[in-house]
Formats: C-alpha cells, sequence, structure tokens
C-alpha cells in the first residue's frame, strides 16, 4: 500500500517477520481476531492492508470479516501515525470559541485533513470531542501537551515546537 509518504512506502521486512511471529499462537483461530489485531497494530503502528490480508490467512477468517472489525472500532488505524499526534476539541465549549478556525489554520499549514498524517509524517491531526478542560477551550493538544484559549495566531509556534523534535 502506498500513501504517498516515502517514509512509510511499504512495510519494512522486519515488522513482517515479526507480525508472521506474533500471529503463531492464534493460527486458524478466528475468535482471536480483535487481540490478534491489537498486537499486531502495537508492533507495526497500524494494519494496512496487507497486514489485514496476512491476519485473514493465519487466523482463517474472511478479509472482508478483518476489513469490518478494524474499520468499527476507532482504536484500529489503517494509517500510519505521525511521530506527533495533534488533537483539537470540538466540543461545544471549544467550537463556540474558535476550534473550527484551528482546524482550518492547521489543515491548510500542515496540509492535512483530519485523521491523516503529514507528507513528512510529523504529524497526525485528528478532531476528538470534549476533552474535559471546558473552560480553557478552545483547546488543543499535542502528544501529551495540552493547549488552551488557543488562539489562530499562536498555532504556529506551538507546533514548531514540535517539528523535527
Ligand atoms: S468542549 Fe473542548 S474541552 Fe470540553
Amino acid at each position: 500500500m502506498s500513501n504517498g509518504c516515502a517514509c512509510h512506502a511499504g512495510l519494512a521486512p522486519e515488522h513482517l517477520a515479526e507480525v508472521g511471529k506474533l500471529l503463531e499462537p492464534y493460527r486458524g483461530q478466528p475468535e482471536s481476531l480483535i487481540q490478534a489485531l491489537h498486537k499486531t497494530q502495537n508492533v507495526v503502528g497500524y494494519l494496512p492492508r496487507e497486514i489485514q490480508v496476512r491476519v485473514a490467512k493465519e487466523l482463517n477468517v474472511p478479509l472482508s470479516k478483518v476489513y469490518g472489525v478494524v474499520s468499527f472500532y476507532a482504536f484500529f488505524t489503517t494509517k500510519p501515525k505521525g511521530r506527533h499526534q495533534i488533537s483539537i476539541c470540538a466540543g461545544t465549549a471549544c467550537y463556540v470559541r474558535g476550534a473550527s478556525r484551528l482546524l482550518n489554520q492547521l489543515t491548510e499549514d500542515l496540509g492535512v485533513e483530519p485523521g491523516d498524517t503529514s507528507q513528512d509524517g510529523e504529524f497526525s491531526l485528528d478532531v476528538v470531542r470534549c476533552l474535559g478542560a471546558c473552560g480553557l477551550g478552545p483547546v488543543v493538544t499535542v502528544n501529551d501537551d495540552v493547549y488552551g484559549r488557543v488562539r489562530k495566531e499562536k498555532l504556529a509556534g506551538i507546533i514548531s515546537k514540535y517539528n523535527g523534535e
């Protein structure tokens, strides 16, 4: 699978070998699908089609079922994540205080849509529900850092702290 990002073009052979090994205990056990997918994602970081095909084969599960499970659960992802995760809260309090303006700005600055990762593999962008810090809205998180009352003009400065870090 190609996602246009040279840093993630195809899976490294060592990842594929590792996946083969970690699926061994689940061979021929369709009931272990979710567990097997979890373990695989922990190692590879995401579940691209070639991995889903491998899991389907090893566990003897139809590929459509693997795909269905991966799409249904939000904690599974088919796209590689960036080195830094940016989340914008789109809960009501943050929304009315301008979260959508922040989202537009980040989309433009990073060239990435929500749910995607920048071409250089540095940043993934997501829109999330209330983070429980409504009084600080609009709230943006980068990895484990929380930024409150973020203004559009401050975004570039926040992001630059992580760029190349
Ligand atoms: S609405 Fe954004 S933190 Fe609650």
